[in-house]
């Protein structure tokens, strides 16, 4: 029990030396306050500044381009007179800044102020923080001492980063600043900060009267004790800047990005260092959000801002390069070896103004060698599609020019025809007949898991009608016959598939991108005899990924593959769908049904779908030289022509039992047994990477 008589003398001893230290303690004590949490508080509130149910001071609440300000009721005496010096002071609170994400992406911050008003209705919000504008800033009418913890860097007001405290007098440019973070009491480190974390913390802002030196000190909340050390220290006399009434208190502001702005609690006194406030009876922060439902909103409001403003910024970025490197880039090269072909030269500017700046609009698709463009020779007014092709090295370009000249002199009703080429610094651009209707992959693969990453692989066309792919079939077998046999050289064409068919106007197969796979080996190892085993995995012949030789039969084994793919609508590589789990070898699965006389059953059903007329025996003629092409054993492959004949009817193919003899084995286990088990796991962990490319370098001496 305590004794009353105590209470009073307690009392007593309150009342005297209260009158013994006077008017001056009388004062000490008028600006002193505590706020531990701020909820029954009567903060001067206005803007989008809230006190939450929980006590915490939110004074952004994630709406763009907002302020909020929340002022201390009554005005501070930091002067013991009118006209005499502002006396020391001191301010602690504890805040924390919520992006508008994981990641930090916001602004603009928080600001400690002392001013003569707590109204701001002309302060901008964004980079004036809510309490400034455009011509209010740097005005010394302003009479506005500010410790800024910003967000932004914004080079108007020399912002040395986009995560620092400042001391600002009457302006945002700010007196002293520093990049956010504090000195370690032992080992005197400096440790960074990210103000814009979610994480809670502290920040003290002292006026040392005498000094007339302002000290900003930051930690996180978590740390017991002040850092000695201040992050900013600043020189200045506040007594010509702050104004005989007075109020101190926080503005805030958002810019395009949501953030939230918080303070939890806050101290202050006058002539004493500010009240300790106990971090764990503060209120809690609010957890970041993690973007969920609200995807819409967040990329609205952030997604969207970031990526136009770095398109933006990369278009402008392109264009100056551009701009800059065009007067050299697009030099055109021309030596006296590319006379001899010079009837195949087009000029840069032609092809250029062809495709309209290669715009990507005219984009048609993306290969392994480069970008595709639609143009119209301005001319003839010819279609046309060009094809970029990077290159480096200028070894290998003669041969490579050489070739590129003598297809230009191949013609087949089934060939992409090349029209011309142009040679710059580092680019060789190749132009051949525009072909409407694109590329043949996008019209086969029924589920839907188009390989390319392009946007013109992704559309889904209607299914093709058996006649169209068998005329097809035919088409890439009498182009390949053309370059293997009729012509005066022989020419492999090394990556035959549905992605360098092209069909024109009247749905006719056209084979691309012939002689080009050779590019592949033009690099540094060309003057090493080395060749790269070019070509996509599925299509590769077992011996050219041994030898690396390519030959007519390994165009056999390739066309094989692509034979099977076009009838059953499969990739030659899957990893399930098939109901049996595991890497599946289309070659294996259809011999498997050929073999259980169910070959009815990997006909695409796109085909049967359709409801049209077809011919079965047309289709398992078709399954069955795709068999025979796709034999592991080379020599047992017909050849082009015997392809043809069959196709047509003019010859029967051979019995497929007596292959099965020497198929045996099974193309996976061929594979695995050569030890390329790692391409095919490579291959099947994704379904729609199965077509990766193989490019082994492999020591030939060609
Ligand atoms: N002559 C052309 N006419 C119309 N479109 C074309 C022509 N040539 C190419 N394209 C389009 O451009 C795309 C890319 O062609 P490209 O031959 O560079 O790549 P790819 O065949 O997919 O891959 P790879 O480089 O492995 O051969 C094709 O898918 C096709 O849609
Ligand atoms: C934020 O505050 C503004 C102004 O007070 C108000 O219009 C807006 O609806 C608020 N937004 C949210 C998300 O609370
Ligand atoms: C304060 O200073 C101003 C101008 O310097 C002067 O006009 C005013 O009388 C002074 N007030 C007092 C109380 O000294
Ligand atoms: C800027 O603020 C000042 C006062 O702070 C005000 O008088 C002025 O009209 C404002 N200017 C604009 C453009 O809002
Ligand atoms: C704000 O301060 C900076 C740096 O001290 C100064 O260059 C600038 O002129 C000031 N702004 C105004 C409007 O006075």
């Amino acid at each position: 029990m305590v004794d009353s008589r105590w209470v009073v003398l307690w009392l007593l001893f309150l009342f005297f030396s209260y009158g013994l230290l006077g008017a001056a303690a009388a004062s000490a004590g008028d600006g002193r306050f505590l706020y531990s949490g701020f909820a029954g508080s009567n903060l001067d509130l206005d803007g989008t500044a809230t006190v939450t149910p929980r006590g915490k001071l939110q004074l952004t609440n994630g709406t763009v381009q907002l302020k909020g300000h929340a002022f201390h009721p009554t005005s501070l005496r930091l002067r013991r007179n009118n006209n005499a010096t502002v006396r020391s002071f001191s301010s602690s609170f504890v805040f924390g800044i919520l992006p508008a994400a994981p990641g930090g992406l916001g602004g603009h911050g928080i600001a400690l102020i002392v001013a003569p008003r707590k109204d701001f209705p002309s302060g901008i919000a964004s980079q004036y923080m809510g309490f400034l504008n455009k011509t209010s800033n740097g005005n010394a009418c302003n009479h506005i001492f500010a410790v800024e913890l910003d967000t932004i860097l914004n080079p108007d007001f020399h912002d040395l980063d986009n995560n620092h405290v400042g001391v600002d007098i009457n302006n945002l440019t700010s007196v002293e600043a520093a990049t956010a973070g504090y000195y370690d009491d032992v080992t005197g480190e400096f440790r960074s900060l990210t103000l814009i974390s979610g994480e809670a913390m502290r920040a003290w802002v002292d006026y040392d009267g005498a000094a007339k030196r302002v000290d900003v000190t930051l930690a996180p909340a978590g740390v017991a004790k002040k850092p000695r050390r201040p992050l900013v220290s600043a020189t200045v006399d506040l007594s010509t800047v702050i104004t005989d009434q007075a109020y101190i208190g926080f503005s805030s502001s958002t810019g395009t990005l949501s953030t939230r702005h918080y303070v939890l609690g806050w101290s202050f006194g006058v002539d004493e260092p500010a009240p300790e406030l106990d971090v764990a009876k503060l209120p809690k922060l609010p957890p970041i959000e993690r973007p969920k439902e609200d995807v819409p909103k967040i990329l609205l409001t952030i997604a969207l801002p970031v990526v136009s403003g770095a398109l933006t910024f990369a278009m402008l970025a392109t264009c100056v390069l551009l701009l800059l490197r065009r007067r050299y880039r697009y030099v055109e090269l021309r030596e006296d070896w590319e006379i001899e072909f010079g009837a195949h030269r087009l000029s840069h500017k032609d092809l250029f103004h062809a495709t309209h700046g290669f715009n990507p609009k005219n984009l048609l698709g993306a290969g392994g060698f480069g970008r595709v463009y639609k143009g119209v020779l301005p001319n003839s007014g010819t279609e046309v599609a060009v094809k970029r092709v990077c290159h480096e090295s200028r070894q290998g370009m003669k041969e490579f020019v050489a070739e590129v000249a003598s297809i230009g002199r191949l013609r087949h009703r089934n060939l992409v025809q090349l029209l011309g080429y142009c040679r710059l610094k580092d680019e060789l651009l190749l132009v051949y007949d525009y072909m409407p209707n694109g590329s043949l992959d996008k019209f086969l693969y029924n589920n839907n898991n188009a390989h390319h990453g392009d946007n013109n692989n992704k559309q889904q066309l209607p299914a093709l009608s058996w006649a169209q792919r068998f005329q097809i079939i035919k088409g890439v077998a009498s182009g390949l016959l053309y370059l293997h046999e009729e012509w005066e050289q022989v020419v492999v064409h090394r990556d035959v598939k549905p992605s360098n068919v092209l069909l024109d106007a009247g749905m006719n197969a056209r084979l691309g991108d012939f002689g080009l796979a050779r590019l592949r080996g033009h690099g540094a190892g060309a003057e090493l005899q080395t060749t790269v085993v070019a070509g996509t995995f599925g299509y590769i012949a077992p011996e050219l990924a041994l030898t690396g030789k390519a030959s007519p039969l390994t165009d056999v084994f390739a066309f094989g593959a692509f034979l099977l793919e076009v009838v059953t609508g499969r990739r030659p590589i899957d990893d399930g769908g098939n109901g049996g789990g595991g890497t599946v070898m289309l070659i294996d699965w259809v011999f498997e049904h050929w073999r259980r006389e169910t070959l009815v059953e990997v006909v695409d059903p796109g085909i049967i779908t359709r409801g049209d007329q077809y011919d079965v025996n047309e289709l398992s003629l078709a399954l069955k030289v795709g068999l025979l092409c796709s034999q592991p054993m080379a020599d047992m492959r017909p050849s082009m022509r015997q392809v043809m004949q069959y196709l047509q009817g003019d010859a029967s193919p051979p019995d497929l039992s007596t292959a099965a003899q020497h198929m045996g084995l099974s193309m996976l286990a061929l594979l695995q047994n050569q030890g390329f088990d790692s391409y095919v796991m490579s291959s099947s962990s994704s379904s729609s990477s199965s077509m990766k490319r193989l490019d082994t370098s492999l020591s030939t001496g060609r």
